[in-house]
């Protein structure tokens, strides 16, 4: 079953709670719905998938169709002693199917708990945070391909997972509707502590296990994150950006206590949030729109901001940060 609505306005449906309008909004349950829904459109109609509207601004009404999975399914696929199956609807909102892994006891996503968004979302920019990313557990992807009217799986390889990176926001943009994801969680987990205040807050819980990682993670991203129902916002703007080991070098010269990760032969991960606080940005504002002042790497609407004004502040700080550091940090959001 699929519904229809026309001129749908987007307000409640993006987390900046940015104003704008779609054409048309339809919601569908399952792939059985989507050769229709296609066929209705038309080869013309401009679409794109709306997850949770989470990772999206809006600068302008929306000229076309958007299509929302509704697909609410969460099903054990296959189990052994080492590790489950589970195949989970693109509708899912990624928090509640974090949450009952959790209490099943199956390891792999317990340090991207509370991140905002629906499990079909999640292999698009392959979501990660304190030491995991959603490739880790993602086995297959089942997607629609309305150009050829079928159904495929692609493998964790086809799907070509980098930071914040994948097929599908690459050759597949435009031409996929992702319908399911397989993960595979392990019933021994392999705890990822690696970050400090993540293995610090364990321990003041009383040791590790899933529930205690959950529960540090959550309170972790409570403290420095703002919750976007109550302050307009898509999480990190920015993504970290990725420079030479030369310029790493020479930047560290400059500022000793820059944070830097290895990224690869020769490459080196800068931490954006760190580049925009050394700017002086953290807290600054801009009318309606400004830098979150706990966390540098987010902007934020203080309630009526249009998408517009979000670009140009986030235009600002990019020109800062490249002016300072010679160093360019690429959105993370999507701008439509
Ligand atoms: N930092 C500052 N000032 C700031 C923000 C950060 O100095 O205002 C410094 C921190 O002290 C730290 C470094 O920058 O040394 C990195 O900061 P943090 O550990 O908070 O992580 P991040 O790089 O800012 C990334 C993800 C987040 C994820 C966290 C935790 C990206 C673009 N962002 O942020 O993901 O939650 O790591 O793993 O990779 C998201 O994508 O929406 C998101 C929130």
């Amino acid at each position: 079953m699929y519904t229809i609505e026309k001129n749908c306005s987007l307000r409640d449906k993006n987390s900046f709670g940015v104003e704008a309008s779609a054409r048309r909004l339809i919601r569908f349950d399952g792939v059985a719905d989507l050769p229709a829904v296609f066929s209705e459109m038309g080869k013309a109609e401009r679409w794109m998938v709306l997850g949770g509207g989470n990772n999206i601004l809006f600068t302008s009404d929306y000229d076309g169709t958007l299509l929302q999975p509704t697909d609410q399914s969460m099903v054990v696929c296959s189990e052994d002693e080492q590790s489950v199956r589970v195949r989970i609807g693109a509708g899912v909102e990624w928090d509640d199917f974090v949450a009952w892994c959790v209490a099943h006891g199956w390891g792999g996503v317990e340090n991207l708990s509370l991140i905002p968004g629906k499990v079909g979302a999640a292999p698009v920019q392959n979501i990660g945070a304190y030491g995991a990313e959603a490739k880790d557990t993602i086995d297959r992807v089942e997607c629609y391909f309305p150009e050829q009217d079928q159904t495929g799986m692609l493998t964790n390889a086809e799907c070509r997972f980098g930071y914040r990176d994948s097929i599908f926001k690459r050759e597949l943009k435009g031409r996929a509707v992702i319908l399911s994801v397989e993960f595979l969680l392990s019933r021994r987990p392999q705890f990822k502590l690696r970050y400090g205040d993540v293995a610090d807050r364990v321990e003041t819980l009383g040791g590790v296990s899933l529930e205690h990682i959950r529960r540090a993670v959550i309170d972790i991203r409570q403290s420095k994150l703002p919750d976007p129902k109550k302050l307009g916002n898509a999480g990190s703007f920015f993504k970290n950006p990725v420079v030479s080991q030369q310029k790493a070098d020479a930047l560290r010269a400059d500022y000793p206590g820059m944070p830097c990760y290895p990224a690869g032969a020769g490459e080196v991960k800068l931490a954006a949030g760190w580049l925009i606080d050394r700017c002086g940005l953290r807290g600054k504002r801009w009318g309606a729109v400004g830098v979150h002042d706990r966390q540098a790497l987010v902007l934020v609407n203080f309630g009526g901001a249009t998408g517009r004004d979000v670009v140009d502040a986030a235009a600002r700080v990019r020109a800062e940060v490249s002016c300072r550091f010679g160093v360019d940090i690429e959105m993370e959001v999507n701008i439509v």
